[in-house]
């Protein structure tokens, strides 16, 4: 079994995803809000491309549970009723919904990731339930995508990929491709200032600027959510083992 380390959208090759078990990493901040909101009890999450075809599946639809949540340039989008701000993503907004999401990186990275076996989306405070599932499939190789920043390098989620390989190494036994090496060493490397590591990053400093200083915090809580979301089917929900 190995673990290999995708930095960017771009970076992925259809050799590493598939059949693999995929692990995507949007920290700031598209998987930190899609496990917040599967957590207060959103139903289902559908990742789409363009505002236009979430404004379109959402007249399709014609349901009334239905929400549009994202953001382009970090910021809810005009006609939408959530914007990607984990925080928002409350129980009083979301419990019984069904959300259609788009992003600019993060939704683009999950729909990139479908060729792969089973499609787990983590950031760093579900980490270490992602491990969890994983360890308990009974094995497989494992290829962390990272959504990165307009097909650029992310230092946070670099340092998720980093936390995964470690909590993932805690539960078997693989071999490291140079990225995962590489993840689990920057990982270590930032020690206890993982909230320090999100604002140094250019995204993070960007939404420190926008007033979103509390996201940060809230994505740096490493562990503090059991929920796990996976994409299935066109569909983001929470993994229940009956996938
Ligand atoms: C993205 O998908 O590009 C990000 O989640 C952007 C953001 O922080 O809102």
């Amino acid at each position: 079994m190995e673990i290999d380390v995708f930095p960017t959208i771009g970076s992925a090759t259809d050799e590493g995803l598939n059949g693999k078990i995929a692990l995507v990493v949007d920290t700031l901040r598209a998987t930190t809000t899609i496990a917040a909101a599967l957590e207060a009890g959103c139903l289902e999450i559908i990742p789409v491309i363009t505002p236009e075809e979430a404004i379109e599946m959402r007249e399709r639809l014609g349901d009334d549970r239905v929400l549009l949540g994202g953001e382009r340039g970090a910021v809810k989008i005009p006609g939408f009723d959530l914007g990607n701000s984990p925080l928002e993503y409350t129980p009083e907004m979301v419990q019984g919904k069904r959300i259609i999401m788009t992003t600019t990186n993060g939704t683009r990275a999950i729909r990139k990731a479908s060729s792969a076996r089973v499609v787990l989306l983590a950031a760093l405070i579900n980490a270490p339930a992602v491990a969890e599932v994983v360890a308990g499939m009974g094995g497989g190789d494992v290829t962390i995508l990272c959504a990165g920043t307009r097909d650029r390098f992310s230092l946070e989620d670099f340092l998720t990929a980093g936390l995964l390989v470690s909590e993932l190494e805690k539960k078997g036994q693989y071999i490291l491709r140079d990225g995962a090496l590489v993840a689990r060493e920057f990982y270590r490397s930032a020690g206890t200032d993982i909230l320090k590591v999100l604002q140094q990053s250019l995204h993070g400093a960007q939404l420190v600027e926008l007033g979103f200083g509390p996201d940060l915090e809230y994505s740096s809580r490493v562990g503090i959510l059991k929920v796990v979301p996976v994409y299935n089917g066109g569909l983001i929900k929470r993994y229940s083992g009956g996938e």
